[in-house]
């Protein structure tokens, strides 16, 4: 505790205890370094300073501004706890209330609990791991059930009854700061002459690695319909990979699509291929952009004015190349809609 008083990291939620700020902060931190999910924070909190604003704001503003954070399903579940608390007139204050709610699991409940209501439980999570297995040298992997609970039993014990959420959050800087994953600074560690991995030369397999996920490989097919600076979006179901975000018209096969594959009278201009890696997923993308002369009509999609694409939240990778056709695509359509008479024909 005397380290984390001397050393803690500034967070613009730290010093509150404002469930709802506490909450926001850690949803938007699950899978997200500190350093990426702060300006989030800060942008969501300035949005929405109550829990009522975000539960009344409609679900595509929310994605809009989560965009880039990846883990989309979080924004969903994040939309439907603040509308379940603001229902229920209040946060629960104790660990299985908070559990029950959308996209609050051991983690999340255990920070909120003791960081907000310093309800004496500890957290566990990647850092925590890390820490308590070379302080205290883990006997086992915490892949393991017998290794899990020796972690969870070695917090307990080690945590502070009157201060649960400093104690909390100074383990996670610890591990941030202190406890890396590699090249940890021992020099700067109080612990160091007591810590086990230390003392036994076993830094580098502390802690024990984790079996590997597995990870699918995949192949995703775009056309890309531009059509005098528009171009089609879709919105994809409410459930699973990327759930409710927009995309181009995806066409349903693992093969990658040759030209002339499809039955639009179009020509093709451009194709690209992308890799984008997720937890567990590695994608192949394949996009090629179709120029068609009339805009037909879209049963399930839109045409979206290139210059208006940016409203449209979408998956990360798809979003990098929007920005692309953006400025391939549509800045010639537009600078011509939007030249005004004095600046001349243009070129
Ligand atoms: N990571 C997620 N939440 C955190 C917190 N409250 N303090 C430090 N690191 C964190």
């Amino acid at each position: 505790m005397a380290w984390y008083d001397a050393n803690r990291r500034v967070m613009p939620w730290r010093g509150s205890k404002d469930p709802y700020l506490i909450w926001l902060s850690e949803v938007l931190l699950q899978q997200t370094r500190v350093e990426q999910g702060t300006p989030y924070f800060i942008r969501f909190r300035a949005a929405y300073p109550t829990i009522e604003a975000l539960a009344g704001a409609p679900l595509e503003h929310i994605l809009r501004l989560w965009q880039g954070l990846g883990y989309y399903r979080r924004a969903h579940l994040m939309h439907q706890t603040a509308k379940i608390v603001v229902d229920q007139g209040q946060w629960p204050s104790d660990l299985a209330g908070l559990r029950r709610l959308p996209g609050v699991g051991a983690y999340t409940s255990a920070a909120i609990a003791s960081i907000a209501f310093e309800v004496p439980v500890a957290v566990v999570d990647g850092n925590v791991i890390r820490v308590l297995s070379r302080a205290f040298g883990a006997p086992e992997s915490s892949d393991r059930p017998e290794g899990m609970r020796w972690i969870q039993t070695m917090a307990s014990d080690l945590l502070s009854t009157n201060r649960p959420g400093d104690y909390n959050q100074a383990m996670m800087d610890m591990g941030a700061v202190l406890c890396t994953p590699k090249n940890p600074r021992c020099v700067d560690c109080f612990w160091s002459d007591r810590c086990i991995a230390r003392l036994e030369g076993r830094i580098e397999e502390l802690p024990a690695k984790s079996r590997r996920s597995v990870v699918i490989k995949e192949t995703l097919n775009y056309i890309v319909l531009v059509c005098k600076g528009y171009v089609a979006l879709f919105k994809r179901p409410e459930y699973g990979i990327w759930a409710g975000l927009y995309e181009f018209y995806r066409v349903e096969t693992s093969q990658e699509l040759g030209a002339g594959s499809v039955e639009f009278d179009a020509s093709v201009k451009d194709s690209q291929t992308l890799k984008h890696a997720l937890s567990h997923r590695a994608l192949t993308i394949h996009l090629t952009i179709r120029a068609i002369h009339r805009r037909p009509a879209l049963s399930q999609g839109v045409w979206v004015k290139m210059d208006q694409l940016k409203q449209f939240p979408m998956p990360r990778p798809l979003e990098m190349y929007a920005q692309e056709l953006t400025l391939k695509y549509g800045r010639t359509q537009q600078s011509h809609a939007h030249r005004q008479p004095w600046q001349g024909p243009g070129s």
